[in-house]
């Protein structure tokens, strides 16, 4: 049976209905939730975007009506017609839960089968069959909450971006590839056979161009493609809210961002939050954090106990520090009580990030420790108070080059603070990262490569060290961090066509190369080019953190998993030879893994 709502006009949404509309006759449309029938007396909980309320079928009603209420089932579309009335059994776990619908007149306007998985709050069924069936998932009002989250962001972006003179302006989706450190999603062109174009990484050129072309102030919620391995915080697809500015330096764009971030957690979430916001330098964010991305939401941080170790006669600590390493700790509050196996289980998170190992220490009167045999008691009392360390704490070090220092005890303080319940998930934290180094070598490549992109500025007290020292120079670029997540990022620019040039030939290009892929912008660089600068946040990001949602999956309305696909459509899907032909494109290998039913689809 399906019914037409044809002379029936919806007068409410179902849960804007409060006891103050007791007595008023009321229109509703949407989803029976669920349906009880109590033996001529019939229950339906009908749903719609707003939240849920209760229709009630009387053995006084129709028999018509209670017919065809006997035959509603879950997920069916209804149309209601009713008084508002009291309930006699209020419910206080629903918004409505005082109030019901006496219904009058019923139309099943569309039916729907058993679901395969129960519209609830609470995500019991598993996430491949979710996204399977996403639409279904989308009814879910936590998901329903997460997107009208993500529309409030959005807008309160436009919004305050336009009352800060701010045009949006949108960039192109098919464009040329420009370099941001990811994998481009390529589209053949039919007209120019052989040819490509990329989708943007973001719209960092193009924006540079519309400073140049005298616009100012650009703002744009813009898609940006990148084929890169997926994990909890990254999709192949995402959104940014991307910005530049004409004529600023560094402290214009932060302090423009700060109000953005002031009046998003105002008038989402009604916090307040702390301006300035906390600025720490890369090389303070790593010696003290092990990240630049700091979880600043507890004390947990990293020493240099290099000094105190190259007075200890053990090969690991020499080893590290005569390879030019270091060897760090870190205090773990209260760690004594931790089991051995509980102190491997930090070991084996230090060697994913490719410590050999992890030597830790419980400096109490009767010390603990897996390397106590090269140990004097001053060495232990000297440990103990560069620490800070009490006789119940753990300390755990790491011996390495600096970076796996960094990386392993970067993520074990994370780990620690997690298994010993210091973070508060209802806590924000933001700091800025500033003065990033301007390149970062790469061992795959054997080269220096950039560390944000090769269009960002170096600091000015650090230009002369660009042949000299190229290690060593700091750029004016920032990230903003959100406990421990990296919400945004952007720089200054470089808008002299020379010092492009040299940067370019640092990173490894030629006159010729850099010609060939930027020629556009060090051409346009010719005509007039104000100094300007930027940033990009991350709209999924900025969504699932402020949603505390555990993934930026359950802010993306149709998000892909893990081998890039998407698991409703199943696209990527092969297509017909004709449109292969067009494009002149042949495939040499079917292979397909999306079939792979090993493939553990949502793991980050
Ligand atoms: P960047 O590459 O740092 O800078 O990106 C800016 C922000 O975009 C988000 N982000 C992602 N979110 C989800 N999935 C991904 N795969 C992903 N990659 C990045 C992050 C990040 O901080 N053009 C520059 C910005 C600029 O300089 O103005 C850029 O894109 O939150």
């Amino acid at each position: 049976m399906s019914e037409s709502i044809i002379g029936l006009k919806r007068s409410s949404m179902c849960a804007d209905l409060s006891e103050a509309d007791v007595g008023k006759k009321v229109t509703l449309m949407g989803w029976c939730h669920k349906c009880r029938d109590l033996g001529g007396l019939t229950f339906i909980t009908l749903r719609d975007r707003t939240g849920e309320i209760q229709l009630v079928i009387t053995p006084e009603s129709s028999e018509e009506i209670r017919n065809k209420a006997a035959s509603v089932r879950s997920e069916y579309v209804l149309a209601a017609v009713g008084d508002v009335q009291l309930r006699s059994a209020p419910n206080d776990k629903m918004k409505t839960g005082k109030i019901e619908i006496a219904v009058e007149d019923l139309r099943i306007i569309s039916e729907s089968e058993t679901p395969p998985f129960y519209i609830e709050e609470d995500d019991t069924a598993n996430e491949q069959l979710r996204l399977k069936y996403r639409y279904l998932d989308l009814r879910r009002p936590n998901m329903q909450r997460n997107l009208m989250l993500r529309h409030k962001i959005a807008k309160c972006a436009r919004d305050y971006y336009d009352e800060q003179g701010f045009v949006e302006i949108e960039t192109p989706m098919l464009g040329k590839s420009t370099p941001e450190g990811a994998r481009d999603y390529l589209v053949p062109s039919r007209v120019k056979q052989g040819s490509f174009f990329a989708l943007p990484q973001s719209p960092q050129l193009y924006k540079q161009l519309l400073m140049l072309a005298g616009y100012d102030r650009y703002i744009q919620i813009a898609k940006c493609f990148r084929d890169e391995d997926l994990r909890a915080d990254r999709q192949p697809e995402f959104t940014q809210v991307d910005l530049e500015m004409s004529f600023v330096d560094c402290d214009d764009v932060m302090n423009v961002t700060e109000g953005f971030l002031v009046k998003v957690f105002k008038d989402v979430m009604n916090i307040d939050i702390e301006t300035p916001i906390r600025r720490i330098t890369w090389q303070e964010a790593m010696d003290r954090y092990g990240s630049d991305k700091p979880d600043l939401r507890f004390d947990i941080e990293l020493k240099d106990i290099s000094e105190i170790a190259s007075k200890i006669d053990f090969m690991v600590f020499k080893g590290a520090l005569e390879a030019g390493g270091s060897v760090r700790a870190v205090c773990i509050p209260g760690g004594a009580k931790f089991s051995r196996k509980e102190i491997d289980a930090l070991g084996e998170v230090c060697k994913t990030y490719k410590a050999k190992g992890m030597a830790w220490l419980v400096p109490s009167d009767e010390p603990r420790g897996s390397f106590l045999k090269f140990l004097t008691p001053e060495n232990i009392a000297e440990i103990k108070d560069a620490m800070g360390a009490a006789s119940e704490d753990l300390i755990c070090i790491i011996a390495d080059k600096n970076k796996v220092v960094y990386d392993s005890l970067g993520a074990l303080r994370i780990e620690a603070a997690k298994k010993l319940g210091l973070i508060d998930p209802k806590d924000f934290k933001l700091c800025w990262v500033t003065e990033f180094p301007m390149f970062e070598y790469s061992e795959e490549e054997g080269r220096y490569m950039a560390m944000h992109h090769p269009f960002t500025c170096p600091m000015d007290e650090d230009l002369d060290m660009l042949e000299s020292d190229q290690g060593k120079v700091r750029s004016k670029a920032y990230d903003i961090v959100l406990n421990g997540c990296e919400l945004g990022g952007g720089s200054i620019r470089i808008h002299d066509r020379a010092l492009q040039m040299r940067i370019f030939k640092l990173l490894g290009f030629t006159e010729a190369s850099a010609q060939e892929q930027f020629g556009f912008l060090l051409d346009a660089f010719k005509f007039g080019v104000p100094p300007h600068g930027g940033l990009a946040f991350g709209l999924d990001r900025m969504v699932m953190l402020m949603a505390g949602a555990a993934s930026i999956r359950e802010v993306i309305a149709f998000p892909k998993v893990q081998n890039s696909s998407d698991l409703m459509t199943e696209a990527p899907s092969p297509v017909a030879d004709k449109q292969l032909e067009e494009l002149a494109i042949a495939v040499a290998t079917t292979a397909s893994s999306n079939e792979d039913d090993d493939l553990n689809l949502v793991t980050d």
